[in-house]
């Protein structure tokens, strides 16, 4: 089944926020905090996805949006692919993508954060090509203010960046 990626538009917003939200528990209830778990309503994700529209690219499997990415420098900052689209390649499609703008604005290496817990999405960046790069704090967004939730830095090289290239 053909997968299509195209960047995302406004219209996407409460879309997105939904598969957002259903996927974010999937991949961090019982792997982060449980304080931040209030923080992460239905309607929470709404503004945090409309604040990230912009960078955000799109998956459409079977005239069904199965997915989504958020790039932020060097950061791929969200992976997320509707429980009905896992395993399908649509997750790995979107993430070749996500390295892709990385490495086309210029950068050598790509970064991600991922729960320790999060054994699906760990086994999945490795299988890309990712490795772990250690613990560290992430910063989590909790309402008007953040809280520190321990996280994995995954890595992955992209060679050297183009103005860099002898
Ligand atoms: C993380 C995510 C994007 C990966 O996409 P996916 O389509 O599920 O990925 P794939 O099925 O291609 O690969 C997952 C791998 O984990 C394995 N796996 C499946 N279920 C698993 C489980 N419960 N525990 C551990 N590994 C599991 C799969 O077999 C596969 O490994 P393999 O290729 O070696 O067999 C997707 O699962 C998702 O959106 N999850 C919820 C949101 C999330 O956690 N996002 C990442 C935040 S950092």
């Amino acid at each position: 089944m053909p997968i299509e990626l195209r960047p995302a538009t406004a219209d996407d917003v409460l879309a997105l926020a939904a598969l957002w939200h259903t996927g974010w528990h999937d991949g961090h209830a019982g792997h982060v905090p449980d304080e931040l778990l209030p923080f992460r309503t239905p309607e929470s994700f709404v503004p945090r996805t409309a604040g990230r529209i912009e960078r955000a690219t799109v998956a459409v499997r079977d005239g069904e949006l199965a997915g989504f990415t958020v790039v932020d420098g060097e950061e791929v900052e969200q992976v997320y692919v509707a429980a009905a689209h896992r395993g399908t390649g649509v997750a790995a499609t979107l993430l070749t993508d996500a390295e892709q703008q990385v490495a086309g604005a210029g950068h050598g290496t790509a970064w991600l954060a991922v729960a320790p817990g999060n054994t699906r999405a760990r086994r999945f960046y490795e299988r890309q090509g990712w490795s772990d790069g250690g613990g560290f704090t992430y910063v989590a967004e909790a309402g008007a203010t953040t809280m520190e939730v321990p996280a994995r830095r995954y890595v992955k090289s992209l060679g050297t960046p183009d103005g860099l290239r002898p």
